[in-house]
């Protein structure tokens, strides 16, 4: 069926609504990567066996990613005039005995995460008996504080069903973009929304807009930019497994504002789940219409089409991105001319991320006044984060712009795990900065991020406790960026490789007197003269940890000491006798026989033989071994 009217879509809106509140029982499960990774394909299964095996007159169904990530598999049970409940860490075993229980009108307590009430999952929580001592789902520390615009779909539609997509007002704002509004007041309107680039630079996205509608060319293109390299990030693989029509939504609508022919959406080949979804959603809105020719019925057609990039993160720069595109070297070149005048196949094009492409349908559905009331004086809306490291909650948020990092590391995360001291969050990606404890009242915007001497980048977030050596960080992410830099500018091929041996004989109780300096000098050459962002902003991670944590790389070059104990070369572990109580526990686990003691006794560690691996250090109950 071919879509045409807001009739149309309104009827299948209806049938969306039955999908998503049918009458009868309905578990969905969280079948993202993140879910998958962790069990809920087996939960999928036994469920659905179950069901089938019992005759049992319930529904099993998927969706994307819920967030939550660390309490995952997490499934969602729909019982019709009830709130829906969400139950965490599900097992295989455990479904079986949830589908038991359901059959008998029990509730797992115990396993359940949240209920639904409050406009959790905009059902109402108007029949709540016998679910007390179940947390409202906006009373969870992880959720209290989110908002959730780009990711309002994920983790409570089925992203292979298009029905449920316009159930939740799916491809009503296209709709009224091609039917009442023209090209000029739909960039205005995204404009005056205040929306910037969530892919890292910031860029005012209406104004990128204006650029490519105003630029010369009967033939312009849009690029969707789901490269996503950065390591610990997953927001934009979530948006595509857990919503992928909302990106097409977005781009749908800028390729009409923009007065594009074609839209293109790159994506790295190592989300194989992100492709599938999106070839399924690409298809499904082909069949009703809704992408393709003459899309709702008007004269206005647009095909997307799907690319899959190998996976290098410099592929992720726009004009890299493109030239892979093209299926030339995905190497970067040097701008002006901006892609807006000159991009795919030298024609006007406008590239947008993820997340930016699934703002879109949101704005024109409720205004440039609604959103721009959301977030700082320069940086509106919200942002998507993923929360990784040494944090008690990790997942993926959804928040204002302008909340602090303390509400995000403590209030959504809860804190450090093991109750360890808070010491950095390194923000941006690899090429973003460590920001320091002192540092924590900080507000989430782009500004304030710069000025710290980090950047918004894309979302990754990575925790860090006291047990982190910032030299040892900073190496790290050197590393990667060695790894992948283009090799087209000496500046960057070679400035980095040398940063990162500089800061390797550091690590290595190599350092010597200059080296600071030495750094700072070499990291403001590859930021001034390397031709594109990753070069530009590599050093961003020596430069904040030498800013902040100075005296923990003089430690290293001076004392030859590291104080967080993570340089192989600079620690040596011991047992304190006093504390040992000869449980050999270490002796047992040390790979390298290098612990002798007798049982009750004190353990020794024999030096020579240790190769500083920590398992005593990690499995002694006593706190008898020391790092020295
Ligand atoms: C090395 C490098 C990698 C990048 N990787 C990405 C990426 O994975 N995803 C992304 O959206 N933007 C990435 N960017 C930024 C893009 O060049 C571009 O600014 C962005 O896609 C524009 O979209 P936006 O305005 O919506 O942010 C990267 C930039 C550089 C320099
Ligand atoms: S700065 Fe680095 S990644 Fe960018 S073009 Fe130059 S060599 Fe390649
Ligand atoms: S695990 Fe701890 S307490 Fe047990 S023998 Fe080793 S050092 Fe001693
Ligand atoms: S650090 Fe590793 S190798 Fe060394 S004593 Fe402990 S367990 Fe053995």
């Amino acid at each position: 069926m071919k879509i045409k009217t807001k009739d149309d879509l309104k009827k299948i809106k209806e049938k969306g609504l039955k999908s998503i509140y049918p009458d009868k029982i309905k578990i969905i499960v969280g079948m993202a990567t993140c879910g998958l990774a962790t069990g809920a394909g087996e939960v999928f299964q036994s469920l659905s066996q179950e069901v089938e095996k019992q005759k049992l007159d319930f529904i099993v169904s998927q969706t994307g990613c819920l967030g939550f990530c660390q309490r995952e598999p997490l499934a969602e049970v729909r019982i019709p005039g009830r709130p829906a409940i969400i139950y965490q860490e599900m097992t295989a075993k455990k479904s079986k005995e949830l589908l038991t229980a359901l059959t008998q009108k029990e509730i797992k307590k115990e396993w359940a995460m949240a209920r639904s009430g409050n406009g959790a999952s905009s059902i109402k929580d108007s029949i709540s008996e016998g679910l007390q001592g179940i947390p409202l789902y906006d009373q969870i520390p992880f959720f209290k504080k989110q908002q959730k615009i780009a990711l309002r779909n994920c983790g409570f539609i089925d992203p292979d069903n298009i029905e449920e997509y316009i159930a939740q007002g799916g491809y009503f704002s296209l709709e009224k973009a091609l039917r009442t509004l023209n090209p000029e007041e739909i960039i205005n309107e995204i404009k005056e929304s205040g929306l910037r680039g969530r892919g890292g630079a910031g860029f005012p996205t209406g104004l990128k807009w204006s650029y490519c509608r105003k630029a010369p060319g009967e033939i312009k293109y849009v690029i969707c930019n789901g490269d996503e390299g950065d390591p610990g990030a997953y927001m934009d693989r979530s948006v595509l497994e857990g919503d992928p029509h909302s990106v097409l939504e977005g781009m749908l609508i800028g390729g009409y504002a923009i007065g594009a022919k074609e839209g293109y959406i790159y994506v790295r080949a190592e989300y194989p789940l992100a492709i599938k979804k999106l070839k399924k959603a690409i298809q499904q809105a082909k069949e009703y219409g809704l992408l393709g020719e003459n899309i709702l019925g008007t004269d206005f057609s647009f095909p997307i089409k799907l690319n899959r990039g190998g996976g290098a993160f410099v592929c992720g720069e726009e004009t890299a991105l493109m030239a892979s595109i093209e299926g030339r070297v995905g190497e970067p070149r040097l701008r002006p001319p901006y892609p807006a005048e000159r991009g795919l196949w030298d024609k006007p094009t406008n590239i947008n991320n993820v997340e930016t492409w699934a703002n879109i349908p949101v704005i024109i559905e409720r205004g440039s006044d609604w959103f721009s009331q959301i977030g700082t004086e320069k940086s509106k809306g919200t942002k998507v984060f993923s929360l990784v490291g040494k944090v008690k909650n990790t997942g993926l948020l959804e928040v204002p712009m302008g909340i602090t990092l303390k509400e995000i590391i403590f209030d959504i995360g809860e804190g450090i795990l093991n109750n360890k001291k808070f010491k950095a969050v390194q923000t941006g990606g690899p090429s973003g900065g460590c920001i320091p404890a002192e540092l924590i009242d900080l507000k989430v915007d782009y500004e304030e991020l710069t000025q710290a001497g980090s950047m918004m980048g894309s979302g990754g977030m990575i925790v860090m406790d006291e047990n982190t050596c910032m030299v040892d960080v900073a190496r790290y992410f050197l590393s990667f960026l060695k790894d992948e830099s283009c090799g087209k500018c000496t500046s960057c091929r070679e400035g980095i490789i040398r940063l990162y041996q500089i800061l390797t004989d550091i690590c290595e109780g190599k350092g010597k007197e200059g080296d600071i300096e030495l750094l700072e000098d070499l990291s403001s050459v590859v930021q001034s003269v390397s031709l594109c962002g990753l070069g530009g902003t590599a050093p961003n991670p020596v430069l904040s940890t030498i800013r902040y944590f100075r005296d923990e790389y003089q430690a290293h070059i001076k004392d030859k000491k590291c104080p967080a104990g993570v340089c192989k070369e600079l620690i040596q572990y011991f047992i304190l006798a006093d504390k040992c109580t000869g449980c050999i526990l270490c002796a047992k686990e040390c790979p390298e026989k290098a612990i002798s003691g007798e049982r009750k006794k004190p353990h020794l560690i024999e030096q020579k033989r240790c190769i500083k691996c920590g398992v005593c250090f990690e499995v002694c109950n006593y706190d008898a071994v020391v790092i020295k």
